[in-house]
């Protein structure tokens, strides 16, 4: 199988290459802008380490035209690309830079397989960010999701609501040669995430014995480990059987930021952590006004026969254990 993995030094790009069990007849090529160590050291697979077998080749959205990288792109079995801007907290992008990355080359990505008769499978990206500004409590459905009108709070949701919405007019209105993936993502986490995300920021804090300040925590968020994510993706990249669409990836539970905190807190305690001082209600964070975020996961366990396996319980362990 040849693969294209555009955005090669994401978070979800490495937990997918992590997991992913390369035969001789796998062909990877990362994409990628910044060049990161993992790309070049060997991983563990079973009893042996596995040499990295990828090419990687640079590539920055904002000096490279898609037209140019296109055609390359479409030879390939699969593409998925990881690429976005603006994910991660404390990384100034300008909202220009935001609509491009997220929206525009996406889109353009598409046209551009089109042209090309691309006959592959394309995976791609939404948010649950992308439902904006609500208090109600509903789990919605990808239909719902897709038409939610809620105000948009900042860039990133705007990029990731526009790239979304192409995608369900693009399905409704073309007949596609390729099948197309859009997988809906929520609140993802796992070891090696961003150091400036929570769950790092509350681990390092306790080791350093650091005060910890939190926002009210009051918000309702879903969490998704990344390596049941990177395991669906490799699955549908592998699968003989045909999958397009858009596909809420989560699972139905939805839990208040506080609680998790307290719940990661209570698990380093048990650990034998001593625990600084804490408070919620002091940080302004940039997802606060979006009281209540939640996607039903019915349309993936009826036709992706996915649901996650690690629970936000298991998952908040692997933060702190074995280091
Ligand atoms: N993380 C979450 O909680 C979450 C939640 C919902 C949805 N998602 C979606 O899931 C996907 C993967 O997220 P992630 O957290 O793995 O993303 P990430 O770790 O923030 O990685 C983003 C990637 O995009 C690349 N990139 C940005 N601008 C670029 C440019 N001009 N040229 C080339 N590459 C560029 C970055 O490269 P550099 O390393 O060079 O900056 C990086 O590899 C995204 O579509 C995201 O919107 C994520």
């Amino acid at each position: 199988m040849k693969i294209a993995l555009i955005g090669g030094s994401s978070f979800l790009a490495e937990k997918i290459l992590e997991q992913y069990s390369l035969n001789d007849q796998d062909e990877i090529t990362i994409y990628t802008r910044t060049k990161k160590s993992w790309m070049f050291y060997p991983s563990q697979e079973g009893d042996h380490l596995r040499k990295p077998k990828y090419r990687i080749k640079t590539f920055d959205a904002y000096e490279d035209q898609v037209h140019s990288w296109v055609y390359e792109w479409s030879r390939n079995d699969v593409i998925i690309n990881t690429m976005a801007a603006g994910v991660q907290p404390k990384q100034e992008v300008s909202s220009q830079g935001i609509l491009e990355i997220n929206a525009f080359f996406a889109i353009k990505l598409i046209e551009g397989l089109f042209e090309h008769k691309f006959n592959g499978k394309l995976f791609t990206f939404g948010s649950y960010f992308e439902i904006g500004d609500t208090d109600n409590e509903e789990l919605l459905s990808e239909q719902d999701f897709v038409f939610s009108n809620n105000k948009l709070p900042n860039t990133y949701c705007i990029s990731k609501k526009i790239l979304t919405q192409f995608i369900h007019h693009k399905h409704q209105s073309s007949p596609f040669d390729f099948e197309h993936l859009h997988l809906i993502l929520t609140n993802i986490y796992g070891k090696g995430e961003n150091e400036n995300r929570l769950f790092p920021y509350i681990v390092q804090s306790v080791k350093d014995k650091k005060d910890l300040k939190f926002s009210s925590g009051l918000q309702q968020r879903q969490f998704t480990h990344i390596a049941d994510i990177a395991k669906l993706v490799i699955k549908l990249a592998s699968s003989t059987s045909h999958y397009h669409g858009i596909y809420n990836i989560t699972s139905d539970k939805t839990n208040s930021v506080k609680e998790v905190i307290l719940m990661m807190l209570q698990q380093l305690e048990e650990k034998g952590y001593v625990l600084p001082k804490y408070e919620f209600g002091e940080v302004n964070r940039r997802d606060q006004s979006m009281n209540f975020l939640g996607v039903s996961s019915k349309k993936a366990q009826n036709e992706l026969n996915w649901v996650p396996e690690i629970s936000i319980e298991e998952g908040l362990k692997e933060y702190y254990e074995n280091n």
